[in-house]
Parts: structure tokens; C-alpha cells; sequence
């Protein structure tokens, strides 16, 4: 089972990634075609414009992946796919590459749940010896999803074992942060890591925005685990239009409307990481309360890059003795690396499907 190496392919938004890893961990090729530029002009990810990405880059991402691992798709033990959620149009290319290499060569193949990739990856071994085993976190595990599409608070008792303590009702962090970005005129797609470094020459105490869910009268709402980010990025536009309307905008220097838009950013960071904090502050003593060995903080997606999101779950995660982890900022992001390991956890397990059969008759992967 070290041995083994695994071919893993990402597709559910906008990067097309593809890695082998081998049965230790250790990653033995990995490519990834960023969309980056392709949907700055719409303002975020266009499905079909997706697609077509990835249709270009799919064939090319997987064979630089081999290649770099320096073996054939022939050597390969077995292929991983996100199979979801994510974007229906492209999860579509990724899986019937995966099901045609599958196929072709006869090899295993494993379902992977996108989120569940995510939060796998900081369990892959750092410097993998076959004595040392896992060196990740051990289950349980407290994960925080914070994602442009997902926004989650999950206690995971083992592969594919997980509660759902909070969700988002509205949108995902990630997406308030790309949201606000544009608002601040931020071009770039996803606006999040911008915004970021926008805020760090603001002053958050110019504009005090309101703290989400604090004046709900759902008592399930006020007092549990789910995030709201919505009421906060509609607080922020009103603020822009209120502050910066575009009469206003056009009569400062540039340097004096960059600092004004930097108040504002900063001020949204830091309502929406003291709102992720609080929430996750509560989803601690829940998990600890089901699973009391409960060690680990994950927390995973995108959002995870952002140095006052990793600062404020820090000080929640000492403050309920648990260990943070993160992956590091390369393997934050949709890659091929995180689906492959997802994957060979699950072929430990025997959680796959034999082989698909090659004339494609009954070659149906869900999405
Ligand atoms: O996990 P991911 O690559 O894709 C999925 O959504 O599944 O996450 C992308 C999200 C985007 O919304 C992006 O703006 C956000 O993560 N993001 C950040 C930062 N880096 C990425 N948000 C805030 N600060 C960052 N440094
Ligand atoms: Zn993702």
C-alpha cells in the first residue's frame, strides 16, 4: 500500500489540478492550469467559461502530473476524482478523464467529496517514513470549511464520518469577502486575498460595521454554530455608497481614496473573522461535548490563506486545547494533491469502485 501511487484529479471550479501521490504521501508529480484572468471580466466564475477551461486543460494537467512523477498512466494503482460539490459542468470533465484512465488500464476508482479533500490533506504525511505512519491529525477532528462556496463547522469522527455542527445561511465567507472586493473595486477574480491586503493599511475602527446573527430573534441562530455573511456585505456596500459615492470617489487622490477603501476593508475583515471566531468558538465546545478526545482544529479552503482568519482560530483553538492546522497556502486552494490523498484514504479503507468497463456501457459516476 506505499506503494501504491494515485492519480488525482480536481475540477469543481475554476483550477484544474491533477497530482500522483504515492501510498506514504509523498507527492510524486503535481500540475495545476489556473483560470486566473478568464472570468476577472465577469465578475466571477462563468460555468460554461469553466468548462471550457478545463476541457483545454484537463489532458495536459494530468499527463504533467505523470510526468513529473516520472511514471505512465499504465504504472498507476488507482485514480481519485471530486465527484462534488461543486460546478456541475465542470466536475463533468474532471470525472470522465478520471473514468476513461480508469477504464483504459484497469485501475480502482475513488469518489472524492470535495470538502472532504480539503480537510484530508492536512492529514498527509510532512517527511513520510513507512515507521512513522500518519503524522496529520488523528480523528477526532474539529474542521472549519471556509471556502468561496462553503462555509462549514464539521466534527469528523473517520473517513466519510461527519457531523455537520454549522453551516452558513446565506453566503459562504469566501464569497462575502469576493463580494466586498468588487464593491471596493477590487477587479481581480476571487477578490478575497485583494481585499486582504487591502485591509492591512486600513484602520478597522473608521467604520463600525454590525456583528451578523447578534440581533436575530431565532434563538437556534443567535445561539448556535451557523454563520451569516450576507446583512454583512449589503452593511458594506450601503457604507461604500454612503462613503464613497463616485462624485466623492473622483475628487480624492489616489492614494486618498485607496485609504479609504482600505477602512472599509478592514473593517469588514474584521467583523466577518470575529463572526467566523465566535461561531467557532461555539462549534469547539459542541464537538467537545460529542468526541471529548477531540485534538484537532482543521481548518481548511481558501479563506484559510487569510493570515487573520489563521490568527483569531488560533486563539480559539488554544482556548479549547486543541491543535490548529492548516495546510500549507499551496494546498489551501483546489489542487490535485488533496484529491489524490482523500483518495488513498479511502482505498485503504476499500472505499472504492472497481474498475469501469472500457466500452463506456455502464461508465456513470454521479455528480
Ligand atoms: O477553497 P477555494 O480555493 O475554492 C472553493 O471555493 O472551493 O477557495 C476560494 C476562496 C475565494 O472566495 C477566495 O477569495 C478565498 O478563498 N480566499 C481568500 C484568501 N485567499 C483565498 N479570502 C480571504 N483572504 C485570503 N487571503
Ligand atoms: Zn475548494
Amino acid at each position: 500500500k506505499l506503494q501504491w501511487r494515485v492519480l488525482g484529479i480536481e475540477s469543481s471550479c475554476d483550477d484544474t489540478g491533477a497530482a500522483v501521490l504515492r501510498g506514504d504521501g509523498k507527492i510524486l508529480g503535481e500540475a495545476l492550469a489556473s483560470q486566473a484572468g478568464i472570468h476577472e471580466q465577469w465578475g466571477g466564475v462563468v460555468p460554461r467559461l469553466a468548462q471550457e477551461g478545463h476541457r483545454k486543460a484537463i489532458d495536459e494537467t494530468v499527463e504533467e502530473a505523470l510526468r513529473r512523477a516520472g511514471i505512465s498512466a499504465a504504472e498507476l494503482s488507482g485514480v481519485a476524482v471530486t465527484v462534488g460539490p461543486g460546478l456541475g459542468l465542470c466536475l463533468e470533465v474532471g470525472v470522465r478523464k478520471a473514468l476513461h484512465i480508469a477504464a483504459e488500464y484497469r485501475l480502482p476508482l475513488v469518489r472524492v467529496h470535495h470538502m472532504e479533500a480539503h480537510m484530508m490533506v492536512t492529514r498527509l504525511p510532512q517527511s513520510p517514513t513507512p515507521a512513522e505512519g500518519f503524522c496529520g491529525p488523528a480523528f477526532p477532528i474539529l474542521t472549519l470549511l471556509v471556502s468561496g462556496g462553503h462555509n462549514m463547522a464539521v466534527l469528523t469522527r473517520g473517513v466519510g464520518q461527519h457531523v455537520i455542527l454549522g453551516s452558513t445561511i446565506d453566503d459562504s465567507i469566501g464569497e462575502a469577502f469576493d463580494k466586498t472586493a468588487r464593491v471596493l473595486g477590487i477587479t481581480q477574480v476571487p477578490g478575497g486575498p485583494h481585499l486582504e491586503r487591502l485591509a492591512k493599511d486600513g484602520d478597522p475602527k473608521v467604520h463600525p460595521l454590525p456583528k451578523p446573527l447578534s440581533k436575530t430573534r431565532d434563538k437556534v441562530l443567535l445561539e448556535g454554530c451557523d454563520y451569516s455573511f450576507s446583512g454583512l456585505k449589503t452593511a458594506v456596500r450601503t457604507l461604500v455608497e454612503k462613503e464613497l459615492p463616485s462624485s466623492k470617489a473622483a475628487a480624492l487622490s489616489e492614494e486618498g481614496l485607496r485609504k479609504a477603501q482600505a477602512d472599509i476593508a478592514a473593517a469588514f475583515q474584521k467583523v466577518a473573522v470575529q463572526h467566523l471566531c465566535e461561531r467557532a468558538s461555539r462549534a469547539a465546545g459542541w464537538a467537545l461535548e460529542l468526541e471529548p478526545c477531540t485534538k484537532w482544529l482543521v481548518v481548511a479552503g481558501g479563506v484559510a490563506a487569510n493570515q487573520e482568519v489563521r490568527k483569531g482560530l488560533q486563539e480559539v483553538a488554544e482556548e479549547y486545547s486543541l491543535q490548529m492546522r492548516c495546510p500549507p497556502p499551496r494546498l489551501c486552494v483546489d489542487n490535485g494533491v488533496m484529491v489524490a490523498w482523500a483518495g488513498i484514504e479511502r482505498l485503504v479503507l476499500g472505499l472504492y469502485e472497481e474498475p469501469p468497463s472500457k466500452d463506456g456501457a455502464d461508465n456513470h459516476v454521479e455528480i
